[in-house]
């Protein structure tokens, strides 16, 4: 099914454009907002976008996939992502990563069954004085325990209401 763009997305579209001596330099901001309102760029979107910039599909889908803050599919209501990289892998990043699962009983990359949260692995966040740390949306959260993770995904749990969603593929 074609990409349907808000009226607000094609306005947002219309004006960044003409900012660049090339069309296709607007690719990221398009790409940001589109995520922003959407939550995540299906590749009806991606299409979307490149006939807006005059390019062809996989030259979008190209930005999309390298970058890992672009999602292709959609996330459940709260995102974390727990770095897995060295200093944080060796304090402790792969047990967080667990009981942030075992918490909402879901997998990696998965919407949990309650809707609230998607749980994902990320390389280093650039703290890695203070690990393991996670990202909370866009907050870092550092020096996590097993208590600290039970404390952060009970405010979770408390803030974000349950509104379970038809399970999503799982993505890499
Ligand atoms: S290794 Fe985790 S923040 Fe750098």
């Amino acid at each position: 099914m074609a990409f349907e763009p808000s009226p607000q997305l094609l306005e947002y579209t219309e004006k960044v454009i003409p900012r660049y001596p090339q069309k296709r330099s607007a690719i990221m901001m398009i790409l940001h907002a589109l995520q922003r309102e959407v939550g995540y760029i299906s590749l009806e979107a991606q299409e979307w976008i490149a006939a807006q910039l005059d390019l062809a599909p996989i030259k979008v889908r190209e930005v999309v996939t390298f970058y890992p803050f672009y999602r292709e599919h959609p996330i459940g209501k709260r995102h974390i992502r727990v770095c897995r990289t060295l200093s944080c892998a060796l304090n402790g990043g792969y047990q967080v990563c667990e009981k942030f699962k075992s918490e909402f009983i879901t997998g990696l990359n998965e919407i949990s069954p309650d809707g609230r949260v998607t749980v994902e692995f990320a390389e280093c966040l650039a703290s890695c004085g203070t690990g393991p740390v996670a990202l909370i949306d866009d907050d870092l959260h550092e020096n996590l325990t097993e208590e600290s993770v039970k404390a952060l995904c009970d405010q979770i749990k408390a803030e974000t209401p349950a509104a379970p969603v038809p399970a999503a593929p799982a993505h890499a």
